[in-house]
């Protein structure tokens, strides 16, 4: 195949500690899967805010639309947050996210078996869960228009921000959660406020005009989100595939880490249009953030990192068995009793990012062997 063109951008915090982890793995594929990447690196967040003075330049951004994929850590940090608004690190994903047209971020919440234990629900409750939750990533209140902060005539302030989607933008993100509900459970539940929200209830209208137009094979519910929250925390396996908005399904994936022991483990794909040429705009991002309360300490899981990876694979490379491999060494690793702490549990071993990652490395040597 031509060159896999990779851009790495690992961000701020954690990011860089368990991107480290993702180029041993990097090194081991080519060493011995004879694959090679053509790797890039780039500023992202704080560290580019640093460097640049601007949390995504627009040489980042050029750099970006020339790979074929996209691996991104994560970026903010307490050394930002003093900064005004449209400077914040921030910014920096949601203007790759909008710039490259990445309107479809999948987050599949998955629980390993070993970590059944370490939900917050009982173990039977999760055990063998596996949902995918299809977040829209380039609309809804994270980008409408108007926003800000204004002052009114009475000298008072006001905070505003507004949600908008096109029956447009809800149909193409809608067309791939019920593409993924086909190969998947055959089962789609679209998520929103349409008793509240006119935006709302033109996603339910949209989503329900294509599933009987394209998807009469897929079973379509619909959800209010509030009760969509409570039916994930009570009785999770029901769900198949979950498409919501932007800000709801943001809401919704943090919840559904908790499901799986943490957001240290979970992966997310966010994927554009295909285009004429075949090619899709692709990033891929774990679901948290630069976790600052213990960035520097080398305790960070890299799971979720190396599992984005994984997706990065399979979806942009059509790399199915060497992201198996990942996934597989991941859940050996995790099977043979060593946790991170965040995942920790009473009778493992506790060890921190890069001793996780040399596991990985150890396991995935064993499975190609
Ligand atoms: P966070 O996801 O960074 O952390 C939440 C909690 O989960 C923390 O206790 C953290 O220690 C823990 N955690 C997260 N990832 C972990 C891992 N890999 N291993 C072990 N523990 C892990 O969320 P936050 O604290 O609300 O946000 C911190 C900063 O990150 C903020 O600036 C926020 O805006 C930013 N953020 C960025 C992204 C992103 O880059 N995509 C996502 C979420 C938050
Ligand atoms: C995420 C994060 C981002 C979001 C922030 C950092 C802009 O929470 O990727 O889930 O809200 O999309
Ligand atoms: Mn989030």
């Amino acid at each position: 195949a031509a060159n896999k063109k990779l851009l790495v951008l690992p961000g701020d915090g954690i990011g860089p500690e368990v991107m480290r982890e993702v180029r041993r793995v990097i090194d081991w594929m080519s060493r011995r899967r004879a694959v090679s990447f053509e790797l890039e690196d780039g500023l992202v967040g704080g560290a580019a805010i640093d460097a640049e003075g601007t949390p995504c330049s627009d040489a980042t951004v050029e750099k970006a639309r020339n790979a074929d994929a996209v691996l991104f850590g994560s970026v903010g940090g307490p050394k930002w947050d003093g900064l005004p608004f449209e400077q914040r690190p921030e910014l920096g994903i949601l203007r790759l996210r909008k710039e490259l047209g990445l309107f479809a971020n999948l987050r599949p919440a998955k629980v390993q078996d070993p970590l059944a234990d370490a939900s917050s629900l009982k173990a039977d409750l999760v055990r063998g869960l596996d949902i995918m939750i299809v977040r829209e990533s380039t609309g809804g209140i994270y980008f409408g228009e108007p926003r800000g902060i204004e002052t009114m005539p009475d000298g008072k302030r006001r905070g505003i921000d507004t949600e908008v989607y096109t029956e447009d933008e809800i149909a193409r993100v809608a067309r791939v959660a019920f593409d993924l509900a086909k190969k998947r459970g055959g089962k789609l539940c679209s998520v929103e406020k349409a008793n509240v929200m006119q935006s709302g209830r033109l996603w339910r209208a949209v989503v329900g005009e294509i599933g009987r137009a394209e998807y009469p094979e897929v079973e379509l519910t619909h959800m209010y989100a509030d009760n969509c929250a409570m039916q994930l925390a009570s009785r999770p396996k029901q769900f198949d595939v979950i498409v919501a908005s932007n800000l709801f399904g943001d809401l919704l994936s943090d919840l559904a880490a908790a499901l799986t022991g943490s957001l240290g483990m979970l992966p997310s794909a966010t994927l554009g249009a295909v285009g004429a040429d075949g090619r899709r705009a692709a990033l891929y991002e774990p679901v948290h953030g630069s976790a600052p309360d213990i960035t520097g300490k080398g305790i960070a899981n890299p799971c979720a990192q190396l599992l984005s990876f994984a997706m990065l694979l399979r979806w942009s490379f059509d790399m199915d068995e060497d992201a198996t491999l990942i996934e597989q060494a991941v859940e050996k690793v995790l099977a043979g009793g060593l946790r991170t702490a965040d995942i920790m549990q009473p009778g493992m071993a506790r060890i921190g990012t890069s001793v996780m990652g040399e596991a990985v490395l150890r396991e995935l040597d064993k499975l190609a062997a």
